[in-house]
């Protein structure tokens, strides 16, 4: 049994909050806003109810998170790098009143401070029965233990599904490595700040080592934009090679947001040692450089 939500707002509070909630966003999002903004493209849940990125990221993942309800009679959702929850509370509140369908959600943050805010949302949108938030750092052991904690399960978690919206830098390789290593169905991510390889571009380059790439490397806008793109290459191919089925998509227009990669994975076959070996070719045609998450999955 869930333990018992934590109880913050008085439903007076609560009712007043999501009436001006959504007095707001309807006045705000008027029929020729919401017709430009979806360029004739079904919305699955308007914006007057939801930011922008993560309703064009569930959207994206409709199909995905259909499978899962059509498996499972609960479905256990994993936000790796919840942040204040957008996407967390975005699916819950899906969950609960558009698919009526069960769900227990865990939003995971080594930010304590994010946490309890992330609670105090939760409860004031009524989600606390289904959502829980604990401070955590990405690591497999920690996040099985925060479930239990969570959950109160005794056993370690069946986890389906594992997404990642803008988790910085290596904490998006983490993010997908946690998703593999608990075996998760689904998971998607979208990446942000990818540092890794550039630094390592950097330093090849202070080396003398950049060879025919001494025009990318040498210029810190290119050597970013590049190894951003590379990074996540690299991200698709090692999820393939644990066995998903991976692609990577434009999720948001790029005028809206420049982090706009969706990288979803779908679990459906046996390992696949041909895109690891087109991982291993990549490294080695760009100088050599790996990232996170192979170290994760070799140590893992
Ligand atoms: C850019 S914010 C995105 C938050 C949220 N997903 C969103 O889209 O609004 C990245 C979040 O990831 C968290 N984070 C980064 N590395 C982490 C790690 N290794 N373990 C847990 N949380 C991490 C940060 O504390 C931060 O809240």
């Amino acid at each position: 049994m869930l333990p018992a939500p934590v109880v913050i707002a008085s439903s007076h509070t609560r009712d007043r909050w999501a009436t001006e909630l959504a007095a707001r966003a309807r006045a705000y999002w008027t029929e020729a806003r919401t017709a430009e903004l979806a360029r004739g493209k079904a919305l699955l849940v308007p914006p007057a109810e939801a930011a922008l990125q993560i309703n064009h990221m569930l959207t994206l993942l409709a199909p995905a998170l259909r499978e899962l309800r059509a498996q499972h009679p609960v479905i256990h959702l994993l936000d790796a790098g919840c942040g204040r929850s957008y996407l967390t509370l975005l699916i819950a509140w899906c969950a609960k009143h558009v698919w009526a369908h069960p769900i227990e959600v865990l939003g995971i943050d080594r930010n304590a401070a994010v946490i309890e805010e992330s609670r105090r949302r939760c409860a004031l949108a009524q989600l606390d029965d289904v959502v829980r938030f604990e401070a955590e750092v990405l690591d497999t052991l920690d996040v099985i233990a925060a479930w239990a904690r969570a959950f109160g399960s005794a056993n370690a978690p069946v986890v389906h599904g594992v997404f990642a919206l803008h988790a910085c830098d290596t904490a998006t390789c983490d993010a997908l490595a946690l998703g593999i290593a608990l075996r998760a169905e689904l998971i998607a991510v979208a990446p942000c700040c990818q540092a890794e390889l550039a630094r390592a571009w950097s330093a090849l380059d202070a080396r003398g080592d950049a060879g025919a790439f001494s025009p990318i490397w040498g210029a810190p806008h290119l050597r970013r934009e590049t190894a951003a793109h590379i990074t996540d290459a690299m991200r698709v191919l090692l999820v393939r090679a644990a066995g998903y089925e991976v692609k990577a998509m434009e999720f948001v227009p790029a005028e809206h947001t420049r982090k706009n990669t969706l990288i979803r994975a779908v679990k459906r076959s046996a390992r696949d040692a041909d895109a690891l070996a087109a991982y291993e070719a990549l490294r080695t045609a760009t100088g050599g450089a790996g990232i996170a998450l192979a170290a994760r999955l070799a140590s893992g």
